[in-house]
């Protein structure tokens, strides 16, 4: 039985009031000593878990650190992540007809995506336990942002790449920071079986959300939002609509929320709902909430225009099912023609995302006209990677340049005037 409860006594094992502890059978692990990804007695996953919670009093400063009262260790490897724009949305707001619409655009971290906000803390912690080569399988954004967070601390990283799969700002960004980058002859899930069977071996330590201290960082996506939400509208938000892969960020959103309602900020019943979007074409997750399963099951074959969502297994399903489900919330999966659609939506408002950051979106719009979602709801999308990251896909799904003489009168011309 999965226990997401965070109150209860301070194990032995706990150092600094930190430790982690296994979801399904509880066994406490100590934080630091050596490499722990998931539970020796059950195999299930940890959590981090703390001897205090605190309240937003707590908080000052910007960007991810300024929750260090929140977090495993007191700084990290920092390259000023966090701290992203809160949008209005005015076009999408209206066309949906919601009461309020805001876009967090994770996008806008240093390197392009939300992973910069687990890899801040999970390279500190990587360098206070004191491992040597850091790794992941990627679908692309991780394997930028370890590749750029492993630079800055000055140690090796190895990203495993499903082979030909990869969007070209992605792959342009591990290489220029110096990744060893190798390509399988195979899915995401087969990346991610090698490189968990390496770290398991400790020739790696890894780096993909099944790591409880990244999901510790990306926790603050949701603290973030409730803080911003609150500042905009004086409310906290009904719901939350975000992209599905391995589900870190639903299940690192529950628990900042967890945390929020130990501390007394919110109430249980202000918890926002979770509500999760994949690709039709790898959507085990939705497979999983609509049939009421507590367990997904891998879907061998996956395919998506939405790459960096293009899983077959999200290894974080225990945390995140239960997190769908404790808030109310639901799973849903849309065509690549939707995201493509909500991707031009969301530029016509001025935000540029990659396809699978628009799933959110076209998950909106989707529930929306089920009557799934209510008109008086205030919900925010979030957008979990800059356009740019997949240059491709955006001029796929915007208009060609065309080509004109070199003269005024051409342009004019051609200008339409
Ligand atoms: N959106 C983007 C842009 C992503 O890169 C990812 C995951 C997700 C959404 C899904 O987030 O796993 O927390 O449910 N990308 C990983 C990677 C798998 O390797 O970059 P999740």
């Amino acid at each position: 039985m999965t226990d997401l409860s965070l109150s209860g006594p301070v194990p032995d094992e706990a150092t600094d009031g930190v430790w982690l502890a296994c979801i399904e059978c509880g066994e406490t692990v100590a934080p630091f000593e050596e490499p722990t990804y998931k539970c020796a007695n059950c195999g299930s996953l940890l959590e981090a878990r703390y001897e205090d919670y605190h309240d937003l009093d707590a908080f000052s400063g910007s960007g991810v650190w300024r929750y260090d009262a929140a977090m495993p260790v007191d700084d990290g490897v920092t390259i000023q992540e966090g701290n992203t724009p809160l949008y209005e949305a005015p076009t999408i707001e209206a066309e949906t007809g919601v009461a309020d619409l805001r876009i967090k655009h994770e996008g806008m971290n240093p390197t392009g995506s939300f992973k910069d906000r687990g890899m801040t803390v999970g390279v500190r912690v990587a360098e206070r336990i004191g491992v040597g080569r850091l790794a992941c399988a990627s679908t692309g954004n991780t394997s930028a942002a370890l590749a750029a967070y492993g630079a800055r601390a000055d140690k090796e990283t190895l990203v495993l790449l499903p082979e030909g799969k990869v969007a070209e700002g992605k792959l342009a960004q591990a290489s220029l920071h110096g990744a060893t980058m190798l390509e399988v002859d195979g899915n995401f899930d087969d990346c991610l079986d090698i490189v968990s069977e390496l770290a398991d071996r400790g020739e790696v330590y890894l780096l993909n959300s099944l790591n409880p201290f990244r999901l510790e960082g990306q926790k603050t996506i949701g603290l973030e939002i409730i803080e911003q939400f609150l500042d905009q509208t004086g409310d906290v938000p009904d719901r939350i609509v975000l992209p599905v892969g391995n589900a870190g960020n639903t299940a690192a959103l529950h628990k900042a929320f967890r945390e929020l309602v130990e501390a007394e900020v919110l109430e249980d019943d202000e918890v926002p709902v979770l509500t999760g979007v994949q690709a039709a074409g790898a959507a085990p997750m939705v497979e999983a909430i609509q049939e009421g399963n507590d367990t997904v099951t891998r879907w061998e074959d996956v395919e998506t225009r939405a790459t960096a969502i293009r899983i077959g297994e999200p290894v974080n399903a225990p945390k995140a099912i239960p997190a769908i489900r404790q808030t109310g919330g639901t799973a849903v999966a849309v065509e690549d023609e939707e995201i493509t659609r909500a991707q031009r939506d969301l530029a016509a408002d001025g935000i540029g995302v990659e396809p699978a950051s628009a799933a959110s979106v076209a998950g909106l719009r989707k529930l929306r006209t089920a009557g799934e979602i209510g008109a008086d709801e205030q919900v925010v999308c979030l957008t979990t990677g800059h356009l740019l990251k997949d240059p491709e896909a955006a001029a796929a799904a915007g208009s060609d340049p065309q080509t004109v003489p070199n003269s005024v009168s051409a342009v004019l011309d051609a200008a339409g005037d």
